[in-house]
């Protein structure tokens, strides 16, 4: 049996046996601690980025939607094609780089109760006050031109996918990011990667705020299950 699935069995005899409600911030740490940084890492420079095993979660209060992260802890679904650190998943293709699927592994998938109790505790862990700029996404409709923006003037498409099967490889997918993310986090990010994530290889670029307005409308968008006012 595949560890991820004796995994997903036992935490459900767990969720099923224990009387008392699932622990999240226990679950936090003996399950997810291991590959995931729950305190913000004391060293946030390039080594951080190329030894850790999965993305940082201590500020995942101010970047998820918390029904995604339930449905996810639950059913995984690959967010980044080429898993965590891309650099490490890619082999030379003819071309370009492929990903070398060999090397990617099954995320922990967790029973509902866990994932309820995993979700409420990971909503609670939040960044420090300035990392994300909260209240300055417009939410309004994207112009026509966000998507000529994304795919061709700034070159966001070179590193994200939106879900064509096209796009790039290096960054996480987008077509699910109005389901996953908070507008405030995707606002932020885009405007200064590096403010968030030192030592990440999204460019920050100087993008105007009517752009940064109708690229962040655009991802959010995206998932075509939020509509924009
Ligand atoms: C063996 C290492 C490993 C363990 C253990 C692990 N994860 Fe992950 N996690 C990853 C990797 C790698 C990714 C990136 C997956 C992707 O992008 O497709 C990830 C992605 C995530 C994401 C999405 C993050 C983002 O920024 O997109 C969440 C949320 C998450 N994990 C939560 C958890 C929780 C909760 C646990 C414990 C129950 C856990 N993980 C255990 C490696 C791990
Ligand atoms: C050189 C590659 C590259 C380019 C170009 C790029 N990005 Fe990124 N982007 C990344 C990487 C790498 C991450 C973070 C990876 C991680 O969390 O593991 C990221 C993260 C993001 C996130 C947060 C997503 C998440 O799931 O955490 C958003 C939103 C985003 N980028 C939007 C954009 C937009 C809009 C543009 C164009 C203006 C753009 N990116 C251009 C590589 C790129």
């Amino acid at each position: 049996m595949k560890p991820y699935l004796f995994a997903a069995i036992s935490a459900g005899f767990l969720a099923t046996s224990a009387a008392s409600a699932a622990d999240g911030p226990a679950i936090l740490e003996s399950k997810c601690a291991s590959c995931h940084a729950l305190t913000q890492p004391e060293n946030s420079a390039l080594d951080h980025v190329w030894e850790r095993k999965g993305p940082d979660l201590y500020y995942a209060g101010d970047k998820f939607n918390k029904p995604w992260l339930v449905e996810w802890l639950q059913d995984p679904i690959r967010i980044r094609p080429a898993g965590e650190f891309y650099f490490k998943h890619v082999k030379k293709g003819d071309k370009v780089d492929v990903v070398d699927e060999s090397t990617l592994t099954e995320h922990p998938k967790l029973a509902k109760a866990d994932a309820e109790a995993a979700a409420d505790a990971l909503m609670a862990l939040t960044g420090p006050e300035e990392l994300i700029e909260k209240g300055k996404f417009e939410d309004k409709k994207a112009s026509p031109m966000a998507k000529m923006l994304f795919t061709k003037l700034r070159g966001c498409y070179a590193c994200h996918s939106t879900g064509d099967g096209k796009g790039g490889l290096s960054g996480p997918e987008l077509h699910t990011g109005g389901e996953r993310l908070q507008p405030d986090f995707i606002y932020s990010y885009i405007k200064d990667p590096q403010k968030i994530d030192k030592s990440v290889w999204m460019p920050k670029l100087n993008i105007s705020e009517q752009d940064l307005q109708n690229l962040t409308s655009y991802i959010v968008q995206l998932s075509g299950k939020k509509e924009a006012k």
